[in-house]
């Protein structure tokens, strides 16, 4: 994985002169198109005042899951957690909510703003133990520069 250069052309994007929406949708089809293992790329949002999340813009299959409760499945756990989640292999986890039986991984990456968890990122994978260091860069760099045009 070209870090550095993924994260060149992210920046790029967040620059651009395009709404915020169009950018969240372009941050996921270049992520999409960019890394073989990344099979689906979404955002997920704090539902308004509920403690659930909605899913925002993503690459890939749709799925069912579009609104998930706080602490169900990888997502609503990292909603109240804040922290990162690598899941290596989703067979070994009990607490997950599956978009089929394709996917053998996920990462979620939490996105602050003014120090509140206001959401995430969502990638899918269909390969088991994908995940590396530059991934964590890579996506911790991302929900720094979402964070900034979201505020
Ligand atoms: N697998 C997630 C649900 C969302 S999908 O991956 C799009 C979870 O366990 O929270």
């Amino acid at each position: 994985m070209q870090v550095q250069n993924l994260k060149t052309q992210i920046t790029t994007l967040i620059d651009s002169d395009f709404l915020v929406e169009k950018k969240l949708q372009a941050i996921c089809n270049y992520l999409k198109s960019e890394i073989a293992y990344y099979d689906w790329v979404g955002f997920y949002f704090k539902n308004g005042n509920k403690n659930e999340l909605k899913l925002a813009q993503y690459a890939g299959e749709p799925t069912d899951h579009i609104i998930i409760p706080f602490g169900k499945g990888i997502c609503g756990q990292v909603a109240v957690s804040n922290n990162n989640f690598v899941v290596q292999d989703v067979s070994e986890q009990e607490n997950y909510i599956s978009c089929g039986w394709k996917v053998k991984s996920e990462i979620v990456f939490p996105i602050f703003v003014n120090e509140k968890n206001v959401g995430q990122i969502d990638i899918d994978s269909h390969t088991v133990n994908p995940f590396t260091e530059k991934d964590e860069e890579l996506l911790e760099f991302i929900c720094a520069k979402v964070s900034q045009i979201l505020a």
